[in-house]
């Protein structure tokens, strides 16, 4: 459950901060689902999440600036060196790996911007750039449920609701995932059928 729930929850939490942070992107995701809906009706197939690429970018933007797992711990099963240390045996490894994508500014450019857009350039980034996930033979197993869920959570927000925050200025707070501590009490209207819109 902590899992497959929390971090997704933690997730959808920011990512509905940051877009009543930044309404020009917001904008820009009601914008896709108006013309993802015209061309694909209003159900979530697959094809039409599919081409939900902006919303998804919103997602992944919003764990990149948060990652819902900072970092997360390995036992040595060997002595291995890394940049001039030694890890013995049997030591606990803390791997930053969620972090990956926040800290490396000539990997991501203006790194402290929302800025959806740089998950579309087009080019992949370097699977090392971005760990939030983490790497390797126990990388996530959840991770295109979870994508596929915040992008729909965000998907039927856009199509059918108006949002506002009831309060801002939260600070975050990690139990131990990010939340703000506020709990985010945000005030949501109905603005018709989300299935038709
Ligand atoms: C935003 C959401 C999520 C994040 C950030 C996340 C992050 C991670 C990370 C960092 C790892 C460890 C990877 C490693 O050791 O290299 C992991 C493993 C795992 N995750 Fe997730 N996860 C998310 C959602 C989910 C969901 C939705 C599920 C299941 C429905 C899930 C199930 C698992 C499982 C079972 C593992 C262990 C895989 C293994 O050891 O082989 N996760 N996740």
């Amino acid at each position: 459950m902590y899992a497959g729930y929390d971090t997704t929850a933690s997730v959808a939490s920011n990512a509905v901060w940051q877009l009543a942070k930044h309404p020009e992107v917001w904008d820009k995701v009601k914008e896709e689902q108006a013309g993802v809906v015209a061309e694909y009706g209003p159900v979530f197939t697959e094809v039409a999440v599919e081409a939900m690429v902006y919303t998804e970018a919103v997602v992944k933007e919003a764990m990149r600036v948060m990652p819902p797992l900072a970092a997360n711990f390995k036992i040595a099963t060997k002595t291995f060196g890394l940049a001039g240390r030694r890890i013995p045996k049997g030591w606990m490894v803390v791997t930053a790996t969620g972090s990956t994508a926040q800290y490396f500014n000539d990997r991501w450019p203006m790194d402290a911007d929302f800025r959806p857009e740089r998950f579309l350039t087009g080019k992949a980034p370097d699977a090392c750039q971005d760990m939030v996930f983490g790497l390797g033979a126990h990388t996530c197993i959840g991770s295109r449920l979870s994508l596929v869920e915040n992008t729909v959570v965000l998907a039927t927000l856009a199509r059918g609701y108006v949002f506002s925050l009831v309060e801002d200025g939260s600070r975050v707070v990690s139990d131990p995932m990010p939340r703000p501590e506020n709990g985010l009490p945000v005030c949501v209207t109905r603005r018709g059928d989300p299935r038709n819109q």
